[in-house]
C-alpha cells in the first residue's frame, strides 16, 4: 500500500467538507477568487512526500486531487469524465446540441518540492470562469481540462496529458519505466485506466473553437512592470537531452591524477560549458538539472556520469546552433580526458506562436478589465504549446511575485487572481459574441 501523505500535516478534509466548504454554486467574482485560492491550498496537501509538494504522473495522491476536483466540477453543474491517460475533464454543454467546443485547461502534476499554483491555478481559474457565467447560455460547449502530466518527471517526457488530448501520444512510451521499474502502461492500469483506450482521449475531429490556458508567469517580467496579467505571444522551443560521460572507475588513493579517466570531472567541465554558452547567447536558457554518478562512492574515481540538459530559445534555429556547439565542446573535452560522451535520449518541442485572433480577443478583455495588454514570450513550456497543434491557442499569465516558481515559495496575489478571473469571463463572453 503506497503511503498517502497529506502535505503539511493537515488532516485531509473529508469529501463532504470539501463539497460544502468550497463546492457551493456561486457566481460572485470576489467569492470565486477566494475559493480558487482556498482550493489551491487544499490540493497542495496531496503529495507523494510528507514534507513537501511532489505529485508526479498518476501517483496515489492524484486520486484525492481527482476526488476534490470532480466534486467541485459537478457542484458547478459540469459533467465529469476521466480519460485513459488520467486527464480529468468537466463538460459544460452549449445552448444547442451540435455546437462547437472551447477548451480551458492546465496540469495538476508537479515538479518535486513544487509551489501550489503551477498548473493547478489554471484549472481552478477555468472552473471559476465557467461558474461565474452561471447558467448564461453560450453558443459553444466548454470543457475544463486537468491534464495528468505536464512536467515530465516520472517518465522523463513532458506533456503526456495534452499529447493524448492532441492525438499525438506515442504508444512506444508505454514501455518506458520509472525509477522503480514500473512501466507507464502498468502505472496507468494501477490507476484504474486502460492504456489501449488512450487514442480515444484525442480531441482530433471535434469542432474546436480554441484553447485557453491561464498560468503563473513563473518569472520576474510582470512584477518588474507592475502588471497583474500578461498575454503570451509565443512559447519558447525546448529540447531535453540525457547525456552520459563514460570513463574508468578507479581507486581514489592509488590512481595518479594524470592517469585518470574521471567521468564526473568531465561532466563538471561540461556543466560549466553549458552555463558559459547560455550566458553568451541572447535569450538562450540552458540548465543541467540532474546529475547521477556511478558508482558514487567516496573513495572511487567516478566511472560514469549521466546528466540532463534542458535548452530553450524563442527561435528554434538558435536553439539548434547552441546545441550543436555544446556537442562539439563535449566531444573535445571528452577525448582530451580519455572518456566517452554519448547522448542517450533527446526530445524537441518547437517554439509555438499563440493564435493572433484569440490573442487579440484576450487583449480586448484585458483592456476591458482596465489594464494594458502586455505581450510577452513564455520561457516556460506549457500544455498550450501542445494544444496549439490541435486548435488555436491563447495564454494568460498572472504575475509571479519575486519571479519564483518550481519552489515552495511560489505565490500569487489574490487581486491578480481576481483580475485574471474577470479577464477570462469577459473573454468567454466576447468569444460567444463573435461565435454566434
Ligand atoms: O519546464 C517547464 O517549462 C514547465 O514548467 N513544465
Ligand atoms: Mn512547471
Ligand atoms: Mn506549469
Amino acid at each position: 500500500m503506497v503511503a498517502l501523505y497529506v502535505y503539511r500535516g493537515y488532516a485531509a478534509p473529508t469529501l463532504k467538507e470539501q463539497g460544502t466548504r468550497f463546492g457551493c454554486r456561486m457566481n460572485n467574482p470576489a467569492e470565486l477568487t477566494e475559493t480558487v485560492l482556498a482550493r489551491c491550498d487544499l490540493l497542495a496537501r496531496f503529495s507523494e512526500e510528507p514534507d513537501r509538494l511532489t505529485r508526479t504522473f498518476l501517483c496515489e495522491p492524484l486520486r484525492q486531487v481527482h476526488e476534490c476536483l470532480s466534486g467541485w466540477l459537478r457542484s458547478a453543474g459540469l459533467e465529469v469524465r476521466t480519460d485513459a491517460i488520467g486527464n480529468l475533464i468537466g463538460h459544460r454543454p452549449a445552448a444547442h446540441a451540435d455546437a462547437p467546443l472551447f477548451l480551458i485547461g492546465s496540469h495538476v502534476d508537479s515538479v518535486p518540492n513544487a509551489g501550489k499554483y503551477d498548473g493547478v491555478l489554471g484549472v481552478l481559474l477555468g472552473l471559476a470562469a465557467v461558474q461565474a457565467l452561471n447558467e448564461k447560455p453560450l453558443p459553444f460547449a466548454v470543457e475544463v481540462l486537468a491534464f495528468s502530466e505536464e512536467e515530465g518527471i516520472r517518465y522523463r517526457t513532458p506533456y503526456l496529458g495534452s499529447m493524448a488530448a492532441a492525438g499525438r501520444f506515442e504508444s512506444a512510451l508505454l514501455e518506458r519505466t520509472d525509477a522503480a521499474g514500473v512501466s507507464m502502461a502498468d502505472a496507468i492500469r494501477h490507476f484504474g485506466l486502460e492504456p489501449a483506450r488512450i487514442p480515444q482521449a484525442a480531441y482530433t475531429g471535434r469542432q474546436l473553437l480554441g484553447y485557453l490556458e491561464a498560468h503563473i508567469e513563473q518569472g520576474p517580467v510582470l512584477e518588474a512592470r507592475n502588471l497583474p496579467v500578461g498575454i503570451v505571444e509565443a512559447i519558447v522551443g525546448q529540447s531535453r537531452f540525457w547525456v552520459s560521460f563514460h570513463g574508468k572507475a578507479g581507486h581514489a588513493g592509488t590512481l595518479p591524477m594524470e592517469l585518470r579517466q574521471d567521468a564526473l570531472a568531465a561532466a563538471a567541465e561540461f556543466v560549466l560549458a553549458v552555463e558559459q554558452q547560455a550566458r553568451s547567447v541572447e535569450g538562450l536558457r540552458a540548465t543541467v538539472g540532474t546529475l547521477a554518478v556511478t558508482p558514487s562512492a567516496v573513495n572511487v574515481v567516478p566511472g560514469s556520469a549521466r546528466l540532463s540538459l534542458d535548452i530553450r530559445h524563442p527561435h528554434d534555429v538558435v536553439r539548434a546552433q547552441a546545441t550543436a556547439a555544446l556537442w562539439k565542446q563535449a566531444a573535445a573535452l571528452a577525448s582530451r580526458r580519455g572518456v566517452r560522451f554519448q547522448i542517450d535520449q533527446a526530445e524537441h518541442h518547437p517554439a509555438v506562436p499563440a493564435d493572433p485572433r484569440l490573442t487579440e480577443l484576450l487583449a480586448d478583455s484585458v483592456r476591458a478589465v482596465g489594464y494594458s495588454p502586455y505581450r510577452m514570450v513564455s520561457g516556460a513550456g506549457h500544455d498550450a504549446a501542445v494544444m496549439a497543434s490541435l486548435t488555436p491557442m491563447t495564454m494568460l499569465f498572472l504575475r509571479s511575485p519575486s519571479g519564483v516558481s518550481h519552489h515552495p515559495d511560489e505565490t500569487v496575489l489574490p487581486g491578480d487572481v481576481g483580475i485574471a478571473l474577470q479577464v477570462m469571463v469577459d473573454f468567454l463572453e466576447r468569444l460567444a459574441g463573435v461565435s454566434r
